[in-house]
């Protein structure tokens, strides 16, 4: 699959964000065995408890049992055009569960060029 359809399927899911406190919508798509998870932020009153997008769609993976995840589109779509990179990133507690989960996946970021890693997001990450 494209990269740009990858992007597109997370800012479609972006849409589905339950963020009622940050109004800050995030998407993303994992394509893993020549299917796609899609997964949102979804923000809890206790805010603690939020999920991200990422973490969302990485568990919607792991669950039907689709590995390996090859490629990682995440899209915030209320970023501001001129966000820099770290307002698009996947957060630290994502970057973790990347590192575990899809730790040879090339990761899209919308509205950023070239493609990333894991190891460039979270270089000398913690494993068992
Ligand atoms: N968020 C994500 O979904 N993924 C990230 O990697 C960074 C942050 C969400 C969490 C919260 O709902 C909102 O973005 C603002 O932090």
């Amino acid at each position: 699959m494209e990269r740009e359809k990858l992007l597109e399927l997370a800012r479609e899911a972006a849409l589905q964000a339950h963020c009622p406190y940050s109004h800050f919508r995030v998407g993303a798509a994992l394509l893993a065995g020549g299917r796609v998870y899609t997964g949102v932020n979804i923000e809890i009153s206790s805010y603690g408890l939020t999920l991200c997008a990422e973490r969302s769609a990485l568990a919607a993976a792991v669950t039907a049992g689709a590995r390996p995840i090859t490629h990682v589109a995440v899209a915030c779509i209320d970023a501001p055009n001129d966000a820099p990179l770290g307002g698009r990133t996947p957060c630290g507690a994502c970057r973790q569960w990347l590192a575990d989960l899809a730790s040879e996946a090339v990761i899209y970021i919308d509205g950023v060029d070239g493609d990333f890693h894991i190891a460039d997001l979270l270089p000398y990450a913690f494993g068992l």
